[in-house]
C-alpha cells in the first residue's frame, strides 16, 4: 500500500504558468506540459517493452538529438545487429529516426499498435523513470541516459526559448525557475537522480565526455548494444556540423511537432554557461546538487 506522502505526490498539483509556453502541471514530483502527463499515462497502460528494446531517455536539451543520431547510426551500422526498422540520416533530423514514446508513439493516439515495429525497436523520453511502466525494470530492455551539466543544460533551454517564443523574463529569473525545477520534465536533478539509481540497467553518457572523446564514448554505447561497428564513420556522420546542414536543408518551413528542425543544433560546445551566468549562479547549482545528491554518488 502506498504511504499517505506517495498518495500525496502521485495527486496531480495545481496548474502552473512558467515561462516557456504557457501551462504547465506538477505530477508525482515533476512538471510538464499537460499532453505529457496523458501521454504518460497511456504508455504506462499500453507499453508493453521488449527484452530487445533500446530507450534513450534524457532531460531536455542535453544531447538528445546527439544521442538519438549516434545510437541510430550504430544500429543501422552494425555488423551483428539487424536494424530494418531505422531509417538513416541522409536526409532526416535525428528526432524523424528515433520517435519519442511520449510524442510520436503514445502522444496521438494512446492505443497506437507498436508491434508490428521490427526489432530492436529504437524509442526517446524526457520522461522521469518513474512515470515509464513498472515492467521496463523487469522486460530486460536496455536504457543509454545521456546527461549535460546543468548549468550548460539550463543555458541551452534559455536559448531555445528566447528563440521560439520570444520570452521576456529575464534569465536571472529564469535561472530561479530552473532552480526550483519548474521546467518541462524538471526537477533536472530529480530527473537524474532516478536514473543514476537505476544505473545497473541504464548506460550513462555525458555531454562532456562525448565532447572531450567521442569516439570512445561512441565505443562504449556500441559494445553496450553488442553491435561491431566503424566507430569513426559514426562519429562523422553524427557531428555538429553534418546533422545541422542536414537540418537546414529541409527547409525552415518544415516542422517537427511544432519545432523547426535545425533549432536542435545552435552551438554544441562545453562551458557556454561562463558567458552567460555568474560565479554565484555556478555556486547556486553546485548547493542544489550537493543537497539533492548528496550520498548517490553523482556530482558536478
Ligand atoms: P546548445 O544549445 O548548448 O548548443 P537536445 O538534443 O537534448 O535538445 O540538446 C540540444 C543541445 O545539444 C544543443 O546545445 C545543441 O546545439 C547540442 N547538439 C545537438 N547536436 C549536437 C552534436 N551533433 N554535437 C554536439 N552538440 C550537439
Amino acid at each position: 500500500m502506498d504511504t499517505p506522502q506517495q498518495q500525496q505526490q502521485d495527486q496531480v498539483s495545481p496548474q502552473a504558468k512558467w515561462w516557456v509556453d504557457g501551462q504547465r502541471i506538477g505530477y508525482k514530483g515533476f512538471w510538464f506540459k499537460p499532453e505529457f502527463i496523458t501521454a504518460s499515462e497511456a504508455i504506462r497502460a499500453h507499453y508493453k517493452p521488449l527484452p530487445s528494446d533500446i530507450i534513450l531517455a534524457s532531460f531536455p536539451k542535453t544531447g538528445t538529438t546527439w544521442l538519438k543520431a549516434l545510437t541510430s547510426s550504430i544500429l543501422r551500422h552494425s555488423s551483428t545487429s539487424s536494424s530494418s526498422s531505422i531509417q538513416d540520416l541522409d536526409h532526416l533530423n535525428p528526432h524523424e529516426v528515433v520517435p519519442f514514446l511520449e510524442i510520436e508513439m503514445f502522444g496521438d493516439n494512446p492505443s497506437k499498435d507498436i508491434t508490428e515495429i521490427s526489432s530492436p525497436r529504437l524509442f526517446s523520453t524526457h520522461l522521469p523513470l518513474s512515470f515509464l511502466p513498472e515492467t521496463v525494470k523487469t522486460s530486460g530492455c536496455r536504457f543509454i541516459y545521456i546527461t549535460r551539466h546543468p548549468a550548460d543544460t539550463f543555458v541551452s533551454l534559455w536559448h531555445l526559448h528566447n528563440n521560439k517564443f520570444g520570452t521576456e523574463i529575464s534569465i536571472r529569473q529564469a535561472f530561479e525557475e530552473f532552480c526550483k525545477g519548474l521546467v518541462p520534465a524538471g526537477p533536472y536533478f530529480e530527473h537524474v537522480l532516478e536514473f543514476w539509481e537505476a544505473r545497473d540497467r541504464v548506460m550513462f553518457v555525458t555531454y562532456e565526455d562525448l565532447k572531450a572523446n567521442p569516439e570512445e564514448t561512441v565505443r562504449k554505447i556500441a559494445e553496450f548494444l553488442g553491435c561491431k561497428t566503424k566507430v569513426e564513420e559514426i562519429v562523422k556522420e553524427c557531428s555538429f556540423e553534418k546533422l545541422r546542414s542536414t537540418s537546414k536543408e529541409r527547409g525552415e518551413g518544415v516542422h517537427w511537432s511544432g519545432n523547426k528542425y535545425d533549432m536542435f543544433f545552435r552551438k554544441g560546445v562545453v562551458g557556454d554557461w561562463k558567458i552567460h551566468l555568474t560565479q554565484e549562479m555556478m555556486k547556486e547549482l553546485e548547493d542544489i546538487a550537493d543537497l539533492k545528491w548528496r550520498g548517490s554518488g553523482l556530482d558536478l
